[in-house]
């Protein structure tokens, strides 16, 4: 008889950088319209920056803050307005804008021809005409491949490495590890930084878990897992809810 594999291989983490100098966030000083920095950040990172909360913000400036021969005064992140409905924001990576940080009396849309985002070194965003040449911050998301690790491990591995293991906090945050995975043809879950701890799922960094991406219906173990206390993204871009052991477990 067939031994059937029950438990997969983890062979991937996705890791993010804390503050190395490769970080999570890179600072472009090349000035360039909104949309050619879109496709730079594409190509040699994973897309033009995003900003989940504070905590983000003091990241994606920490990358500028490197660049002292640079004086930036205004650069490009991935804000811009839906199309569809042009009041409500959207983020380049996919996802609507949950947190704002708007400049006072900002976004006006000037001449009715701002379109997209940028932000100030303080932090605050404002928006602007898309044709203008500004700076601008790309995110990186860093998709690892190893051998089977344990979630521990895996965490392990990442903190060696001067980073953590990911945090998924927003729509954004989700779709663009998603797009991250696909790059590498990834076919199994990836471990996140999700574990659960003292009755509840908590993200490892000590970001807030305001954004949650559970799978609707079907297996609702994670509600109250015994020994699925482990997270991971899985193919369908969910979260998924596994043993922390798993590496040992692999076949029955
Ligand atoms: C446009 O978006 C705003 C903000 O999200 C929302 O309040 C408004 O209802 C939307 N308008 C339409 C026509 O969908
Ligand atoms: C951005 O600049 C490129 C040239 O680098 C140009 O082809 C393109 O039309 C510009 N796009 C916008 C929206 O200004």
């Amino acid at each position: 008889m067939e031994i059937q594999t029950l438990f997969f291989f983890f062979a991937s983490v996705f890791c993010e950088r804390v503050e190395g100098e490769v970080g999570t966030y890179h600072f472009v000083s090349q000035p360039m319209n909104w949309t050619d920095a879109q496709t730079h950040c594409r190509k040699y990172y994973t897309d033009l920056s995003h900003v989940n909360d504070q905590k983000d913000t003091e990241k994606i400036l920490k990358a500028a803050a490197g660049q002292t021969s640079l004086k930036w005064n205004i650069a490009w992140i991935g804000l811009y307005r839906d199309p569809t409905n042009t009041t409500r924001w959207k983020w380049s990576g996919g996802g609507y804008v949950t947190y704002t940080n708007w400049a006072v009396g900002q976004p006006d849309n000037h001449f009715s021809q701002e379109s997209k985002g940028m932000i100030y070194p303080n932090g605050q965003w404002n928006d602007g005409n898309e044709n203008i040449l500004f700076p601008f911050f790309c995110i990186k998301i860093s998709v690892m491949n190893y051998e089977k690790k344990t979630w521990e491990e895996a965490l392990e591995h990442c903190r060696e490495e001067h980073s953590d293991l990911i945090s998924i906090a927003s729509e954004t945050d989700r779709l663009l590890a998603q797009t991250e995975m696909q790059c590498y043809d990834l076919t199994e879950h990836v471990w996140i930084g999700l574990r659960f701890l003292a009755d509840q799922w908590l993200w490892v960094d000590g970001k807030t878990m305001v954004y949650k991406a559970w799978p609707q219906g079907g297996d609702k173990d994670h509600q109250c897992p015994t020994w699925r206390r482990c997270g991971a993204l899985t193919v369908e871009g969910l979260w998924g809810n596994y043993n922390c052991e798993e590496k040992q477990n692999e076949e029955v």
